[in-house]
């Protein structure tokens, strides 16, 4: 049998929980590091799939990684050798997309393999190629490889067709080191743009205004070494906040920056959650039913996309009809069906989903569809009567560090097992 999570759900979830660093922030600033020939050591870095995949990738090329521990590292790319990135780390990840720009931006040349849609949308990168023309590299794809190459990069003045977190990125990678002054206007917000930023700027980069809309980027000779500790991640901890939403819980998350976990909060508190915050941490307590709402998508400092599954769970048990507009990818409700197998009332039409809020879950054998679904089905599961069992866990585990063990350090019945036996083992001890 594969690995699966099995749950025994009913336990509300009590105490505190550290977050990690954000998986993509980390994901930007390891294909950053290579940026420089200088050695760039990187803290608080998420020990999850995805990391460990794009360090693979980057070791591919000839980068040199040095792992001090589960959540520090030192990259050094002087000694690259290759710039072509294997087919099967793409498909293993998309963000190893993200070395096309930085190889781009550093060599003036790079070859990735095209990324493929995936199980939320179709995911174009129309605007990334669109951003390192406009730089002025010539963008050819064939054979399924995308073929940056130019003399030189010049900045330019760059108008995003949709708010890109990818695109934004990969572009202020291919322009740090270009020639002049760049500019992307409808740039993404997010925290992670931002974290890059700062990361880039602390190798001797030169940009300004991450954060809003309006990124301007002077092109500087070269970058050098660095120390950076990324953000911690507000999607673990905004998943952790609607743990505690769902089991009747009260969960401190520490270690994160409340001003990213605002969206998240306001909600939390609409739906009848109290909230208290500090300087680093988020306390959220949840003792009566919750309440039902409206939320829709949006880019930063909307509502995250990639909370969209948690809440709609959550509004799953809430009193009355809930509506949930997802705005950014056009195909991300395919948890609904596992839902239902565990007694969730969701319709979905277009891109909105109605949820009308049932007393309680049941435990079944769901399988998680992605990364974000997945998390939201174990939270279902918390919540849930009896027993659940997950499958296609490596979903979660690309972008949740030690899940089973931080939620059961909060009280949950979870446990991973790859066989029949272990299964009946943890029914016969958690029954
Ligand atoms: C990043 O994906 C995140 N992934 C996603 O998190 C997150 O959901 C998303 O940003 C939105 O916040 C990483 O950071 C590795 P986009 P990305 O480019 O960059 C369209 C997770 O769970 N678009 O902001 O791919 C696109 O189709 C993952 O951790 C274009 O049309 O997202 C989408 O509708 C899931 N052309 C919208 O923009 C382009 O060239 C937003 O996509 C690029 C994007």
């Amino acid at each position: 049998m594969m690995e699966q999570y099995a749950i025994k759900g009913g336990n509300p979830l009590v105490g505190e929980v550290e977050i990690g660093g954000a998986k993509n922030a980390a994901l930007a600033i390891l294909a950053a590091s290579v940026m420089t020939d200088e050695t760039v050591m990187i803290e608080n870095m998420p020990d999850v799939r995805d990391t460990n995949v794009l360090l693979q990738a980057i070791s591919s090329i000839g980068g040199i990684v040095e792992r001090i521990d589960r959540h520090t590292v030192k990259i050094n790319g002087s000694q690259i050798h290759d710039l072509v990135i294997d087919g099967d780390y793409i498909k293993k990840i998309r963000a190893s997309y993200y070395l096309l720009g930085a190889l781009l931006g550093k060599y003036k040349k790079a070859e990735v393999a095209l990324p493929g849609g995936c199980n939320i949308g179709s995911r174009p990168i129309d605007q990334h190629l669109k951003g390192f023309r406009a730089l002025g590299a010539e963008v050819n794809i064939a054979h399924g490889l995308i073929i940056a190459q130019a003399d030189t990069l010049r900045g330019n003045h760059i108008y995003m067709d949709v708010v890109t977190v990818g695109a934004t990125i990969n572009v202020m990678m291919a322009a740090v080191m270009a020639e002049g002054m760049t500019i992307i206007e409808n740039a993404a917000k997010e925290p992670h743009v931002v974290d890059l930023a700062n990361f880039l700027n602390s190798m001797g980069a030169n940009i300004k205004g991450a954060g809003t809309d309006v990124i301007r980027i002077r092109g500087v000779a070269k970058l050098h070494r660095t120390e950076y500790a990324i953000i911690p991640d507000q999607i673990e901890a905004g998943t952790f906040m609607f743990a505690a939403a769902v089991t009747k819980g009260d969960i401190t998350v520490k270690n994160v920056i409340p001003k990213h976990l605002e969206s998240i909060s306001a909600k939390l508190l609409e739906i009848g959650c109290e909230i208290e915050e500090s300087d680093d941490a988020v306390r959220v307590v949840a003792s009566r039913k919750l309440r039902h709402t409206h939320v829709k998508t949006l880019p930063y400092p909307g509502f995250p996309t990639d909370m969209q599954p948690q809440i709609a769970v959550a509004l799953g048990l809430s009193n009355g009809t809930s509506i949930v507009t997802e705005s950014i990818f056009e195909n991300r409700f395919k948890y609904v069906d596992e839902l239902a197998r565990m007694g969730g009332s969701v319709k979905v039409e277009g891109n909105t989903a109605i949820i009308n809020g049932v007393e309680r879950y049941t435990g079944a054998s769901i399988t998680a569809p992605d990364l974000r679904a997945g998390a939201a089905l174990v939270l279902a599961g918390l919540a849930a009567e009896g027993f659940t069992t997950i499958d296609e866990i490596r979903y979660i585990e690309r972008g949740y560090e030690d899940f089973p063990q931080k939620l059961k350090s909060l009280g949950a019945q979870i446990e991973l097992v790859d066989t029949d036996k272990a299964l009946q083992k943890f029914k016969l001890c958690a029954g």
